[in-house]
């Protein structure tokens, strides 16, 4: 028996250990964290990864809401940490991507008395089970963010290529620099390949000369995630083709390591398939 449970114990140690923990972090409010980790977790769980989604913002969660699973919450993060339920009680399977799980964020108050230390408590707990582990964390650099960080290895940095959201990310790679995460890499998102190009909105070379991270991905401005987000059901969840969704998949693929080419804003919707797409789209009133 001793033996068992102590080859369990090495068991669980070794898978902890190769859990990648990632926090999904910006600076800025609103520039995409919630709609890039709910897609990439159903990227992740779909290409067969077990992957858990953390909601690590408190104050105004909505991880639940995006991933449709907000009537299914019993239990939450700050129930597991009271010993109130056990993790498995807490975790939110999503019905369509069982690989997927959920841990929701407890009531706003956790703000008051959550401790770094906590956050470690939890993404051990879930290390010990999933392959990923993706934090979404709360805008700014204030106590929330700085608990989420002690609970990651890695980190993704997201912004728009926007000047304000650009110099709110590069304080959050101040703070991430003086910490032990690696890698850090950058995601640009809501780029609009026409403003690109006619220089009305910051380059993907601008953001990336700027911030100096190896960059993750893009995604393109696409009204498919609005009204996904609408819906409760992440685009990467969905049968049908966007350009985000496009994006959010190669984005899951070189998290795992794949070399995928990044998509060059300068020859989106350029195509005559593109076009005659965008004709059919057209409504005609
Ligand atoms: N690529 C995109 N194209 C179009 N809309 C997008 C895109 N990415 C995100 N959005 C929209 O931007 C809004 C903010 O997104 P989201 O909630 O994911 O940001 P956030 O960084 O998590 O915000 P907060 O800092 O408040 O937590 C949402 O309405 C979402 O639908
Ligand atoms: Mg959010």
């Amino acid at each position: 028996m001793k033996v068992v449970l102590l080859f369990e114990k090495i068991l669980k140690q070794f898978v902890s250990e190769n859990t990648r923990t990632i926090l999904i972090c910006s600076g800025k409010g609103g520039v995409g964290k919630t709609t890039l980790t709910a897609n990439l977790g159903i990227a992740l769980a779909n290409s067969g990864a077990s992957t858990a989604v953390l909601d690590a913002d408190f104050g105004l969660r909505n991880l639940d809401l995006l991933l449709g699973l907000e009537n299914r919450i019993i239990y939450t993060a700050q129930d597991v940490l009271d010993k109130k339920c056990r993790l498995e009680q807490a975790l939110v399977r999503h019905k369509k991507e069982p690989k997927l799980a959920l841990l929701p964020a407890g009531d706003p108050r956790m703000l008051d008395w959550m401790k770094p230390e906590d956050m470690k408590e939890i993404s051990e707990l879930l290390s010990e089970k999933f392959d990923f582990v993706l934090v979404d964390c709360p805008a700014g650099v204030e106590d929330g963010f700085k608990n989420a960080l002690a609970a990651c290895k890695e980190a993704i940095v997201v912004t728009n290529p926007e000047l304000s959201a650009v110099r709110d990310a590069d304080r959050v790679i101040g703070i991430l620099n003086t910490s032990d995460i690696d890698p850090i890499q950058l995601v640009i998102n809501r780029v609009r390949p026409n403003m690109m190009a006619s220089q009305e909105m910051l380059s993907i070379e601008d953001v990336q000369g700027i911030l100096s991270l190896p960059l993750l991905g893009i995604v393109l401005e696409d009204e498919q995630v609005i009204i996904s987000t609408n819906r409760g059901e992440p685009l990467t969840l969905t049968d049908g083709k966007s350009p985000a969704k496009k994006c959010y998949l190669n984005i899951s693929q070189r998290l795992k390591g794949k070399d995928v080419p990044i998509i060059d804003p300068k020859n989106e919707g350029k195509s005559l398939k593109d076009r005659f797409i965008r004709l059919m789209q057209t409504k005609v009133f």
